[in-house]
């Protein structure tokens, strides 16, 4: 058994939404411990988490430079090797950058940075440094989404012609209503979340999946957002139509204010042989749809599934895994290339995916703001 990969955290304290999740799956494939951490900013809330969790004090540091300068002291066999990045977005850029730049890899949440240009200046530090960046899209790590990207790639469905990608929450709904209460929430202040809330927080992940799914770019957009009131900066929902190849079109379509929809986040593409569609809160079901034939049911861990997929699963089929087995395999993709070893190109989604991500959400704030005009991606 090779040594488990020391794992730095940086966020994701008992306090926090996603924390959860990657400590989870960061255990599941046996491949991290948890060496030390900046959990929190309050350094007497960050120990009694540490406390909580069983995670020894000596490498809990009061703040994130702190971490950096104290690891940096350590002989290179006992530093932490690589860190997550689970913080509220405006402190992914300052924190990746600084870790790359002193040789760490690096696990960051989406969106990846709060501006296009903060992400070209990661992507240029990241090919410095030449360590792991993943980016943690973790829907992609669905044993069925993947089915899904492999099954496109063989071209099962012909020439793609349409595209429909939708994530609907409505948890805003309890806030936004409330004009103190709007102001409080990090995800609806500029300065914590960057230019964008909805299209930012959810709608990237959208985007991800339809350019991981089919392999394609989508080459321009036009979208029209809600903020629902004046003084609120932030979009709460949009809708997003996208350009991808030749006769290629979609709409991507994303809501925080789709009353009483959870996690909401759905896929559904369609070629000239055939549809794929999956839904995120029904994730072992991948469905093949045509005109001819009756409608087929995809289901992890069947033979007759793609290499990718059945690499994402790791019980026999019928016992079903979920969102934590979805993150753990890209905290698995990301062991094997931090460990050297062989892995395919969707196991985690990389820079490259934070910058088309970074990219697409500046483009829906352009196109909105230019009175919905179509405006182009980069190449
Ligand atoms: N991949 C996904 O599906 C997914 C889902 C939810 C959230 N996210 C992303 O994860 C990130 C965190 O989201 P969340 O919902 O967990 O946020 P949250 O507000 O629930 O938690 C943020 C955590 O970061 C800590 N923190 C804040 N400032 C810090 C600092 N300076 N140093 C160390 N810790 C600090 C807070 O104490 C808290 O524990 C966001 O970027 C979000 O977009 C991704």
């Amino acid at each position: 058994m090779p040594k488990k990969i020391r794992l730095g955290i940086l966020g994701g304290g008992g306090d926090s939404l996603i924390g959860v999740l990657h400590r989870v799956a960061s255990q599941i494939n046996d491949n991290y411990e948890i060496t030390g951490a900046v959990f929190n900013p309050d350094f007497k809330a960050n120990k009694a988490f540490a406390r909580e969790i069983d995670v020894p004090l000596n490498r809990i540091y009061k703040d994130f430079d702190t971490l950096v300068e104290e690891e940096m002291k350590l002989p290179e066999n006992e530093r932490i090797q690589v860190c997550s990045i689970l913080t509220p977005n405006f402190l992914h850029f300052p924190m990746a950058k600084k870790l790359l730049d002193n040789g760490f890899h690096v696990i960051c949440e989406k969106p990846m940075t709060t501006s296009l240009a903060e992400a070209k200046t990661l992507q240029k530090a990241h090919k410095k440094a030449g360590t792991v960046f993943a980016l943690t899209h973790t829907y992609t790590g669905y044993p069925m989404v993947r089915q899904m990207r492999e099954m496109i790639k063989k071209g099962e469905l012909g020439k793609i012609h349409k595209i429909d990608a939708r994530y609907y929450q409505g948890w805003i709904n309890t806030i936004i209503h409330d004009k103190k209460k709007r102001s409080s929430v990090w995800r609806l202040d500029p300065k914590k979340a960057g230019i964008s809330s909805c299209m930012g927080d959810i709608g990237v992940h959208a985007f991800n999946l339809v350019e991981y799914t089919t392999g394609l770019k989508v080459k321009s957009l036009l979208c029209d957002f809600n903020y629902l009131y004046k003084d609120n900066k932030m979009d709460v929902d949009g809708t997003v139509l996208i350009r991808l190849d030749d006769h290629v079109k979609g709409v991507i379509r994303s809501s925080q204010v789709a009353t009483g929809e959870e996690n909401g986040l759905a896929i559904a593409i369609y070629g000239e042989k055939g549809a794929l569609r999956w839904e995120q809160e029904r994730p072992n079901f991948l469905y093949k749809m045509s005109d001819t034939e009756p409608t087929q049911i995809y289901k992890p861990g069947h033979e007759y599934n793609s290499k990718l997929s059945l690499d994402g699963t790791k019980l026999p089929a019928g016992h079903p895994e979920g969102i934590f087995d979805s993150m753990a395999n890209i905290y698995l993709g990301a062991a094997k290339a931090i460990r050297g070893k062989k892995y395919d190109d969707g196991e985690f989604p990389t820079m490259e995916d934070g910058v088309r991500g970074m990219n697409f959400i500046e483009a829906t704030v352009a196109s909105h703001k230019a009175k919905n005009t179509w405006v182009k991606l980069m190449k």
